[in-house]
Parts: C-alpha cells; structure tokens; sequence
C-alpha cells in the first residue's frame, strides 16, 4: 500500500463502472457542488440503487444510510457503502470460479432460463457460481462476490436490461446500432474478475458508521440530517422504469432457493410476479411524493429529477414548499441519459432547506 493509500484512501478508491439505469454516477460531482455548503452530517440515500450518491457522500466524511427496495441493490449498498475493510482475496475469486466436486451443484437457471438471456454454458457458470457464493459466511464478501456476478449479467445483456426474451440479439447477423458484440462475448469469468476488482477498488473507511437497509422509503425511521430522493423516473407520457421488472433476474438471484415460487410463468421471459409501485403509477406519483415530502418534513430534502416527468417540476416545487421554506431548483443542461430518446431533458436538483 502507498503512502496516499493508506492515509487517504477516499482519494484513491473509485466507484465502480455501471450500467444501470437511472444511475447518477456520471453527476455526483455536480450534486456535490449544489449541497455541499449545507449543514449536515448524517444523510440517507433513499432510492440508493447502484449506491454512486452515497458514495460520493462516503468519500465526503458523511455519515451515510444507503436504502434500496430491491434486494440485489442492497447487496451492492453492503458490500461499497456499509462495508470499510472487507475485500476478497485472488484465492476466494479463484476458488469463486471453480467447480467443486464436493458442492452438489443445482440447474435452476439452465433449466428454467433456456433461451431467454444467456446461453445453455453461460446458464450453467450462473448456477455454479450463485452457488458458490453462497458458501460464504461474511455478509461483505457475499455482497462484493454477488455484486461482480450482477454487473457481470447486465453487461452481458442487450440494453443491459431483463425485460425481453431477446438472446437472439446477440447472435444475429445484422448491423447494430446499438449494444457491443465483443462485450456480450467476453466470458462470465472474466468480467466477474474485472468487476469483483472494481469493487475491492472501491472499498474504504471514513471513519463513520455506515449502513445499508433494504426497505420501502416509507418504513425508514426519520432521522437524517439531509434524505437524497432519487426515485424511478415517470415520463410525461406516463410510462414508468420499473425496476422489479427490468431487473427481475439480478432479484431472482437473491432468492435463488425459492425463485420458481415467484415466477410468472405466463411471461415469455420468466419475470417475477409483479408487484405494484406507486412510483410507476401516474395516478399515485403525487401523492406518494407527498407522504415522503411530510414524513422526512425535518429534515433538509434533496430530490434529483428531470424536467419532463410527471409530476411537473412546478408540481414537485409546489409540493415540496408545503413542507420547507426555503426550495431552490438547480438545473445540469447537458446531461443525457444513455438510453433516453427525449433530447431536451434536463437533470433537477430540487433542494428544500
Ligand atoms: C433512479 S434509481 C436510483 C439511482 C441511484 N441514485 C444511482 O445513482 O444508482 C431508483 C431506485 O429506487 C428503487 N426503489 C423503487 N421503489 C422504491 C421504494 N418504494 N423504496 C425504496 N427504493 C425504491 C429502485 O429499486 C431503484 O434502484
């Protein structure tokens, strides 16, 4: 370890790379910027998905709550924000990635996902590898190792998303403006290696105690000194990121001994049952901003949000005055998100003091 590794290690741990949608990594410096200057020193990271804001938060000394409904995120919120000092070794990555003649070895995902994401041998690297993981006792190691096995799915999908029965893409002999062939190509085991390095990269202390939960906001006690919202975007059409759906596959593997129970096996694609959001229902948005607005009321309330949703940024600025005197809209013009066809959307910092 160098001298500015261990001395400062926020300075030289990086959060790792990420395809998920909806995440803020590429504008956490600029969310920085807007609430720095605030007074605060222990916050909570509500919709904490990947975790990019509550790290960012991390490596500015706070200390940090990171939540998210799904269980897959809040095995990564464990393993990069809760966890200081755990890493796994090159033994356990290699010993991860091995088959073991004493493991009896289940073909849940070979048998049941066949020609719907990943190939009959990526399948069969998928049953062995979740449950290899699942040997390990230390809650952080399992968090990183089942981290790497996520990130290593979604970058191995079309649109990095679950929410098709498209593994044809990937074969296909045609021209493609989108997705990358060589990326989808690249063994399981090396990008489990790559991301399960990444994240070991990205681990370090600062000195406070950090937590990870896995909860609907509305259940979070209220006692955070400022509560980061960044929940799942609402276009002005209506149409909803529904995370359960898109992402069903990552949530199977957290229930890998119980996932045939909560399939759908109508769907052509095996999702999960649904469940129903009000995040995702144009009817029920407002009134669910509410209820967070009134329950978090003491505490200073930064929503990130686009300027094309449903509700409107007026709505939100309206609703949000109710319950803080003092709400300023930043706004980051530039910023494009990956996959959004919506040119003129704008990235909004709405913070109420
Ligand atoms: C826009 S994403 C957050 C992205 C995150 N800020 C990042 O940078 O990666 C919204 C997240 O909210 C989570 N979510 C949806 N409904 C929720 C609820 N009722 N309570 C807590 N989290 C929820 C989703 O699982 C998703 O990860």
């Amino acid at each position: 370890m160098t001298f500015t590794e261990s001395f400062f290690p926020h300075l030289t741990a990086q959060f790792p790379s990420t395809r998920y949608q909806g995440s803020k990594a590429k504008l956490v410096d600029w969310i920085w910027e807007q609430i720095g200057d605030l007074d605060f020193s222990t916050c909570l990271d509500a919709f904490g998905g990947t975790g990019a804001v509550a790290y960012r938060l991390k490596q500015e000394g706070k200390a940090i709550t990171y939540n998210d409904i799904l269980r897959f995120n809040y095995q990564f919120g464990l393993a990069l924000i809760e966890n200081s000092e755990t890493y796994l070794t090159p033994e356990e990555i290699d010993w991860l990635l091995t088959h073991h003649k004493e493991i009896s070895y289940p073909n849940f995902v070979q048998e049941t996902f066949r020609d719907i994401y990943f190939t009959d041998d990526e399948n069969a690297w998928i049953d062995q590898t979740i449950t290899n993981i699942r040997q390990l006792s230390d809650p952080y190691k399992f968090a990183i190792a089942f981290f790497a096995l996520c990130q290593a799915c979604i970058i191995k999908r079309p649109y990095n998303l679950f929410h098709r029965k498209n593994l044809y893409i990937r074969f296909a002999d045609v021209e493609r403006s989108f997705g990358n062939k060589t990326t989808w190509d690249t063994p399981f085991e090396e990008w489990f290696r790559s991301f399960a390095e990444e994240a070991n990269n990205a681990i370090f202390n600062n000195s406070q105690h950090n937590r990870a939960i896995n909860s609907d906001i509305l259940t979070i006690p209220d006692e955070h000194d400022l509560v980061y919202i960044d929940p799942p975007y609402l276009s002005a059409q209506g149409v909803g990121v529904d995370y359960w759906e898109f992402y069903h596959f990552l949530e199977g593997l957290t229930l890998y001994d119980e996932w045939k129970e909560h399939i759908d096996f109508k769907s052509k694609h095996h999702r999960l049952k649904r469940r129903a959001s009000e995040w995702t229902n144009k009817q029920l948005i407002g009134s669910a901003f509410e209820k967070v607005f009134q329950k978090f009321q003491n505490s200073i309330i930064v929503v990130s949000y686009r300027n094309d949703g449903i509700p409107s940024i007026e709505e939100l600025t309206a609703l949000l005055q109710k319950y803080k005197r003092n709400v300023r809209v930043e706004q980051y013009g530039q910023y494009r998100y990956a996959l959004s066809v919506n040119e003129d959307a704008q990235e909004i910092l709405l913070i109420g003091e």
